[in-house]
């Protein structure tokens, strides 16, 4: 089946860049929050970037006005009624997303595709709180979406061969580079990129160097784009907590723990770059490390 009507639900870090692109790629982009604030976040975050690509003349202005025009938004999830495959990208946990897809599955045609940009959760359990667990697969994307050629697209023991080929297309249409990933906790990059986050916390836990020392030597020592702690911000320390309990509850191996100074900075809602306070402070030019 070849995409055209996309629908996103939740439009925070992650979803915004989902409609984003799906928009660049000229498909018909229904957005849908709960609130009208973050709605009206999300729509914000989308023109922003579309105002900088502009600015940075990677778009014209004639193409910004189009790609914001294939773009509605609403807060009713009933909307999402005639979309060919509705991607979602909201919290991440187990009960708020099997929520939302089983009033999907009563509100959309029996042939639309249900997608999932879970971290860490696996596909097959929100599959089976659905009637159609053969369209149900997964699309993980990589933050910044508009940046980040990868996408995951996992397979359940019940996705069907049509679903996972429509979704395999789809992400190809939107000028991402497709893998097939098994549906386990954490597909592939997850598997290896969240322990090393999680190790680089115990390490300052442990005393070993500053957090600005170590994102110094990830850098500068190994060519990484940033360093482990820029990286927890940027991920967002509220989602890293979630992902790594889930993990850890799935294999039940240190390495995927959340470590103690975690789970105190998000009971100090220090979520990174989304509140402006996680291991930097995000608030002036420059980020600064903070005393943890
Ligand atoms: N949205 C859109 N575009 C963005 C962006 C954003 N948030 N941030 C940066 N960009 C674009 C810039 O416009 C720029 O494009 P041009 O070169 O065409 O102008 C390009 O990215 C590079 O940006 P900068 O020069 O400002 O900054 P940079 O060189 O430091 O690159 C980065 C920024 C691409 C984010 C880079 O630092 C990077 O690759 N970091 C690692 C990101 C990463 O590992 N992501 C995976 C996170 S884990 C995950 O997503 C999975 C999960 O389940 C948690
Ligand atoms: P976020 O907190 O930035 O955004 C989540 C959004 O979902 C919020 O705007 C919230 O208002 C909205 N929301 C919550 N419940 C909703 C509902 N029932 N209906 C509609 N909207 C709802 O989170 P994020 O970083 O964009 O992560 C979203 C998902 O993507 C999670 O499953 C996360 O694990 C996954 N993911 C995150 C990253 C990352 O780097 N942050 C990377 C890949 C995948």
């Amino acid at each position: 089946m070849k995409v055209n009507k996309v629908g996103v639900v939740g439009c925070g870090l992650m979803g915004s860049g989902i409609a984003e692109v799906a928009a660049k790629a000229g498909m018909d982009v229904l957005v849908m929050e709960v609130h009208p604030d973050a709605l009206a976040a999300g729509r914000g975050r989308i023109e922003k970037s579309l105002a900088r690509a502009v600015a940075k003349e990677k778009l014209t202005e004639e193409e910004r006005v189009a790609i914001e025009g294939r773009i509605a938004y609403t807060t009713d999830v009933a909307d999402m009624a005639d979309r060919d495959l509705v991607v979602e990208a909201i919290v991440e946990n187990l009960d708020a997303k099997n929520d939302l897809f089983g009033r999907l599955d009563e509100i959309c045609g029996p042939d639309t595709i249900f997608a999932s940009n879970t971290s860490s959760l696996t596909i097959t359990d929100m599959a089976a709180a659905t009637s159609r667990p053969d369209r149900v697969v997964g699309l993980h994307f990589f933050n910044p979406v508009p940046v980040m050629k990868l996408v995951e697209v996992v397979r359940t023991l019940s996705t069907s061969e049509d679903t996972f080929a429509s979704a395999f297309a789809f992400a190809k249409a939107l000028g991402k580079v497709p893998i097939a990933a098994k549906d386990n906790s954490g597909f592939v990059v997850n598997l290896l990129l969240v322990p090393y986050m999680l190790d680089a916390i115990r390490q300052v836990e442990r005393g070993v160097a500053t957090v600005a020392d170590i994102d110094t030597g990830m850098q500068l020592g190994c060519g990484y784009p940033m360093g482990p702690f820029t990286l927890c911000d940027f991920v967002g320390i509220d989602t890293l907590y979630k992902i790594s309990e889930i993990m850890y509850a799935e294999y039940h191996e240190e390495r995927y723990a959340p470590p103690p100074l975690l789970k105190r900075m998000v009971a100090m809602k220090m979520y990174g770059r989304k509140t402006g306070k996680g291991f930097y402070d995000w608030s002036g030019a420059e980020p600064v490390p903070m005393a943890l």
